[in-house]
């Protein structure tokens, strides 16, 4: 059966336009595209519309990954819609967290940090580059790069 993925940042223009390029390179090596619905969202929706961040673009084309999403924000029936919300940082967690209104629902263990996946890296979060240099984009592949073949190795198995 086919699983709904979706990756959730802060403005959908950065971190999970890039997770979702960097999901979509690994399930396309590994022939799994057949298995799996892929999208991204962010919790603001400053952006909504435009393409990923050309800074974010040009770091993801340069390990050969073409990031074609337009930014859009998450919508309560998101969490209702995908089977895996894997999202970027704690902000994240806690804003989509406050979308939903029965603390006992089935919905709160869909959310996850994304590098709890991660076989390498202790960080907990992935550091919003927004703000800074070219190594924070350099590093955001880096880290989805890592997490993402855990996250696959746990959906298939
Ligand atoms: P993202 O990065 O959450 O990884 O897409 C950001 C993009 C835009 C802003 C903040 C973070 N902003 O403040 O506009």
């Amino acid at each position: 059966m086919v699983k709904k993925i979706l990756f959730v940042c802060l403005g959908n223009i950065c971190r999970s336009p890039a997770a979702e390029g960097v999901f979509k390179q690994k399930i396309k090596e590994r022939d799994l595209e057949k298995l799996f619905v892929v999208d991204s969202a962010g919790t603001g929706g400053w952006h909504v519309g435009n393409l990923a961040d050309p800074r974010m673009r040009e770091t993801a084309l340069s390990r050969g990954i073409e990031l074609m999403s337009r930014s859009r924000k998450i919508e309560e029936s998101d969490l209702y819609e995908f089977d895996h919300i894997l999202v970027m940082d704690n902000d994240n967690l806690y804003a989509l967290k406050s979308l939903i209104k029965d603390p006992e629902s089935p919905v709160n263990s869909k959310i996850k940090l994304i590098l709890s996946y991660s076989k390498n890296s202790q960080l907990e979060e992935v550091p919003d580059p927004y703000y800074g240099g070219q190594n924070g984009f350099d590093k955001v592949i880096d880290l989805l790069d890592d997490a993402m073949d855990g996250l696959i190795d746990s959906l298939i198995n």
